[in-house]
């Protein structure tokens, strides 16, 4: 569908609004166009000397003046309703628009965030809903207006009179070549006006996000020039837009000026010959400067729908974009705990644009209750195999079972919430510590809360800030270690008590002594749900029933602990490795 066309069907969601405002504009414009009419009849009656037989003659002056008065207010209040109406209908889309676009990030999967930089969504959401905002008080709400202004100017125009309106319309076959212009013009400025914004709002998130790096490398200047340059960019793609508009509007305006010129000499010798009163001379003046507006509006109209359909372009890109993992449609929604038996069959994935697959053929089985560790070097394809299982990602062959369904037919809500998943990159969010323990359930009562951050032995510690549970934590953790901010991502998942759980790296940055008693705390949770965990210590392995070895997306070696030494493969390598440190 044609990008304006379906900016304007989202107004049709608020119809009230938008009838209100077409009303307010259809009025405006009668008002407005009776003006003209009434000021030159009221000329007339006052000229003593006027040939001009209207009934303006036979009415009381009083009267006229009244109703010309009355005329200006109703124009004022309807010019009111049509801006306020325009504007509020435009609020209304844009907050719908936002929440369609938000909604969609939060659905969409990693295949889309994995390429999306944060900065370039959040000027989105932002800026192009902006440039939607704006399209319709002007583009959908006034358009008719300058419309009916026009066309209404340019027939009463003729009906004064017809020769001098010929010369008014020499003026309009000027500004319309100018407007066509400059159309084509602005619609390719306005798109890369829109890429710099997001790029340079990317890079501002970056950079915020990045400081640590940023300063321990005593890169600002690098990264201050870097901002500089794209900010200039888009300073001078700003004044490009705006100086062509103005040329182009400043042109209209000459050429305006010159042909109310022409028409006031033309029309001034019909008067002095008495082939026109001055009320009608005047009345066609006034009615030239009513058909100025319109035309000068073109311009702002144009500028105003190039912008909005360059950033309607760019929101319903992302708002189209199906998601490759999808949501089972007659999957079963109401939650049930899962017993946990797991399967990979043949499973083998690789990320789009990469070049190899980083899982290759799998077969791997996890018995319910059953506690398995995958150890292996960086890059072998840890994280991606259990991300698999939570339909990060989906495999490129072969299918992944959970109590013997393929996972692909569970409602993704179940499965997540049956995976409790401690992440290797540990995200905090900028709340309180009771609130991100109870991320995944708002609902959960203190003393879960509590035991939750006791088992992943961070109680003790928030118990220790003045605030407690109640403190705050700055953005991502920046307050709070790296080794803290994993207990308290554990504590986060253990708080939902999952029959399976993932934990991925999750005590790589704590102390031994703290990793020993997460350990401990941890096995004795092991208990009666299945257990995966990623690690490359191998000391954390004892209470696994099996380890798996994983080399370049492959598992290459699998068994109990002496099973794998006696293999004398990479494990026991990593063993001896480990052991004589
Ligand atoms: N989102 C992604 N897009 C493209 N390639 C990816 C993505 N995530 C991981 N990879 C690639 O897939 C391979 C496996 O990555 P993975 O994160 O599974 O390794 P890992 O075994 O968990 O490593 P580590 O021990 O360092 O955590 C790597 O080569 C990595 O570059
Ligand atoms: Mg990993």
């Amino acid at each position: 569908m044609n990008i304006l066309l379906r900016i304007t069907s989202y107004t049709l969601k608020f119809k009230l609004y938008l009838i209100l405002g077409y009303i307010c504009t259809v009025g405006a414009v009668i008002s407005y166009l009776l003006i003209p009419e009434l000021l030159g009849g009221i000329v007339d009656r006052i000229d003593p000397n006027s040939t001009n037989e209207s009934i303006y003659k036979s009415l009381n002056l009083t009267f006229l003046l009244i109703i010309l008065f009355s005329l200006g207010c109703t124009r004022g209040a309807f010019s009111y309703g049509q801006n306020y109406f325009g504007e509020a209908l435009s609020f209304k889309v844009s907050k719908v628009l936002r929440d369609q676009l938000y909604d969609k990030t939060q659905k969409l999967d990693f295949y889309f965030h994995d390429k999306t930089h944060t900065g370039e969504m959040m000027s989105k959401v932002i800026v192009d809903i902006e440039g939607i905002r704006m399209f319709i008080p002007m583009g959908i709400v006034r358009s008719p207006y300058v419309f009916l202004m026009f066309f209404g100017s340019i027939i009463l125009l003729l009906i004064k009179n017809f020769e001098l309106a010929i010369y008014a319309c020499s003026f309009l076959v000027l500004s319309g070549f100018l407007a066509a212009r400059m159309r084509l013009k602005l619609r390719q400025i306005w798109l890369k006006v829109q890429e710099k914004n997001a790029e340079l709002n990317a890079l501002l998130q970056e950079n915020l996000n990045g400081i640590k790096v940023v300063k321990a490398f005593y890169a600002e200047s690098h990264q201050i020039n870097k901002f500089s340059n794209t900010n200039e960019e888009f300073k001078e793609l700003n004044i490009n837009v705006e100086n062509f508009r103005a040329i182009t509007m400043t042109t209209v305006l000459f050429a305006y000026w010159a042909t109310l010129a022409l028409i006031l000499a033309i029309g001034g010798l019909k008067v002095i010959n008495g082939e026109m009163s001055i009320g009608d001379l005047i009345s066609f003046m006034f009615y030239m400067q009513l058909l100025a507006m319109p035309v000068r509006m073109i311009g702002w109209l144009l500028n105003a729908s190039t912008r909005g359909s360059t950033c309607g372009k760019r929101i319903f890109e992302v708002l189209d974009t199906k998601p490759q993992i999808a949501n089972p449609s007659n999957a079963n929604t109401n939650f049930y705990k899962m017993k946990g038996e797991i399967i990979f069959k043949n499973v083998s994935h690789q990320f789009p644009d990469a070049k190899s697959e980083s899982v290759k053929d799998v077969n791997l089985s996890i018995k319910k209750n059953q506690s398995i560790s995958i150890t292996g070097e960086a890059g072998s394809g840890k994280s991606t195999l259990v991300q698999l299982l939570l339909r990060f990602y989906d495999p490129s062959n072969g299918a992944i079972y959970i109590d013997g369904k393929n996972i692909k037919d569970i409602n993704l809500g179940i499965l997540r919430k049956n995976i409790g998943y401690v992440h290797q990159d540990v995200f905090i969010f900028n709340e309180t510590f009771k609130n991100n323990i109870s991320y995944g359930d708002p609902d959960a009562s203190m003393d879960k809360i509590i035991e939750a951050a006791q088992i992943a032995q961070i109680h003790e510690y928030i118990n220790s800030l003045p605030d407690k549970y109640n403190s705050l934590i700055s953005e991502n953790g920046a307050n709070l270690s790296g080794g803290q901010k994993q207990r308290l991502s554990i504590a986060r998942t253990l708080l939902l008590d999952p029959p399976i759980l993932i934990l991925d790296d999750s005590t790589s940055s704590v102390d031994a002594s703290t990793e020993k008693d997460i350990q401990k705390a941890i096995n004795k949770l092991i208990s009666g749900r299945t257990v995966i965990t990623i690690a490359h210590k191998l000391n954390n392995f004892q209470q696994s029933n099996n380890i798996a070895v994983m080399n370049k997306g492959e598992i290459t070696e699998y068994g109990s602990h002496d099973h794998l030494i006696n293999l004398n493969g990479i494990y026991k390598n990593i063993y001896e490795l480990q052991t004589t440190n």
